[in-house]
């Protein structure tokens, strides 16, 4: 009998990029094919993002864009991820061509809900917790790369920024193991694995019910035991994302400044730079406190590149309010900064407040911290001119097929010309070119 095919598309952060690797790994183990092609898959899953609206719109225009694709030929379509988990049963009305929905913790589970629409069900639905004793195995061939591999060590979320979705869709913090992590990591090694990525919503902080595994290794808080244990399996490069401010501790700092292949980037969200607007959304910290974060991260041994988020028109935000996140921004020289639209989300306590920014408004915020932030940009890059770096090649350069990119361990993306057989080498290379957002360099013999 012909294997049933799967193609899985994936939207969001790289916690769907892990959920979407495990489940391809499980319908692999289950007998399943899985595919890189919606043309002609048996059954095309959504892994969703409802981070912000927008990311939720883009469900609906995808089922309808295979729909009217497969016509006569539809697949049997199903939703995972975070809209999954949160609109549940609901997404059958929205969408009647959808007949299976999965949340997030049902990532082992998928062949399972298969297997009951072939047998008859019309519909499947399953959002329950993951159970006892679910393997976190990932094969190679599932990575989305071949080089890098994410290791998620954290799930959920307990923080409650009034704004977000995340802890209503991802659930309470659960923390992996560390003895479990540690041997993903030694695995992914023998398999040839440049560099690994720890994922979380929050990774530091990683709380694990026993130590096992970490607990000869020195450092106050689990996490940087954790840093400093998988620094010590020899794995070539370790970043970590992401970070939250009022967990952020100088033990970081100073693992990173003792073990050489400890990335030197850190990404610690703000969000803002008000100290009322920080309490209206929740933050738990103010900007001072803030700040002496930043300062024990600049003053590391090593230098250290620093990327961070920020929302800007939360309700309420007054003109003067941006003002300080502009002077913040100002202030930190960060070497990267995510900037968001405020988005409502359904239920949050924030939602509830009155949006008094309009878009106009919340357009021109957008626009003049963007120009800001540029001009920081290229002065922070123009100084990599001349420098030597090492690079992991990761790819082909999406401008050009004879250019080839990748990231420096500060986390900049560096384009330059050699051939295929350097990917997943880490390579020299002398910078000649910067730009705002990557750097260009020669290779150094
Ligand atoms: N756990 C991380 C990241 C969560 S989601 C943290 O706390 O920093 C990634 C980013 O999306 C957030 O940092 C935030 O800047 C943005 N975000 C989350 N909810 C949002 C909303 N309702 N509107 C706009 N941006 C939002
Ligand atoms: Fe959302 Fe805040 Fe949790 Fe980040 S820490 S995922 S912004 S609730
Ligand atoms: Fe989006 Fe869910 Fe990640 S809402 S940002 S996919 S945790």
């Amino acid at each position: 009998m012909e294997k049933t095919s799967v193609y899985i598309e994936t939207f969001g952060c790289q916690m769907n990029t892990a959920d979407t690797e495990r489940a391809e790994s499980k319908f692999r183990a289950s007998g399943y094919d899985v595919v890189n092609d919606s043309t002609t898959a048996d059954v095309v899953l959504f892994n969703t993002c409802s981070v912000r609206a927008r990311a939720e719109q883009k469900l609906y225009t995808r089922i309808g864009e295979i729909r009217r694709l497969r016509a006569g030929n539809e697949p049997l379509m199903g939703v995972m991820g975070c809209v999954a988990q949160l609109e549940g049963a609901a997404i059958f009305d929205h969408a009647p061509a959808i007949r299976l929905v999965a949340g997030t913790r049902a990532t082992d589970r998928l062949h399972k809900l298969i297997e009951r629409i072939k047998n008859g069900e019309r519909r499947a639905l399953d959002l329950g917790e993951r159970q006892e004793g679910e393997v976190w195995d990932v094969s190679p061939v599932e990575r989305h790369s071949r080089y890098v591999g994410f290791v998620p060590i954290i799930e959920g979320c307990n923080k409650f920024c009034t704004y977000c979705i995340v802890p209503f869709s991802r659930g309470r913090e659960r923390s992996r193991d560390a003895d479990e992590i540690i041997s993903e990591v030694h695995r992914l090694k023998s398999e040839g694995f440049q560099e690994i990525q720890l994922i979380g919503q929050n990774v530091n902080s990683y709380r694990p019910k026993s130590d096992i595994g970490i607990a000869e290794f020195k450092g106050a808080t689990p996490f940087s035991r954790l840093l400093r244990a998988v620094a010590s399996t020899g794995m070539p490069r370790i970043k970590f994302t992401t970070s939250f401010p009022r967990d952020f501790h100088a033990d970081i700092v100073a693992a990173i400044d003792e073990y050489e292949n400890l990335c030197n980037w850190v990404h610690l969200p703000v969000q803002s730079g008000n100290d009322r607007v920080l309490r209206a959304m929740r933050r738990g910290y103010k900007v001072s406190d803030y700040l002496s974060r930043i300062a024990s991260i600049k003053n590391a041994r090593q230098k250290i590149s620093l990327t961070t988020d920020i929302i800007i028109g939360f309700p309420s935000e007054e003109s003067k309010e941006f003002e300080d996140t502009m002077r913040l921004v100002e202030q930190c020289q960060f070497d990267g900064i995510y900037i968001f639209k405020y988005s409502e989300r359904k239920a949050t306590p924030a939602s509830r407040l009155v949006d008094g920014v309009t878009e106009g408004e919340k357009t021109a915020r957008f626009l003049a911290l963007e120009k800001l932030q540029m001009e920081i940009q290229k002065k922070k890059y123009s100084e990599y001119i001349g420098r030597e770096v090492k690079v992991l090649v990761e790819g082909e350069s999406a401008k050009s097929a004879i250019d080839l990119t990748g990231h420096t361990t500060c986390h900049k993306v560096v384009n330059f010309r050699g051939t295929a057989e350097l990917l997943g080498k880490i390579v020299k290379l002398k910078i000649s070119e910067a730009k705002v957002h990557s750097l260009y360099g020669e290779l150094v013999a």
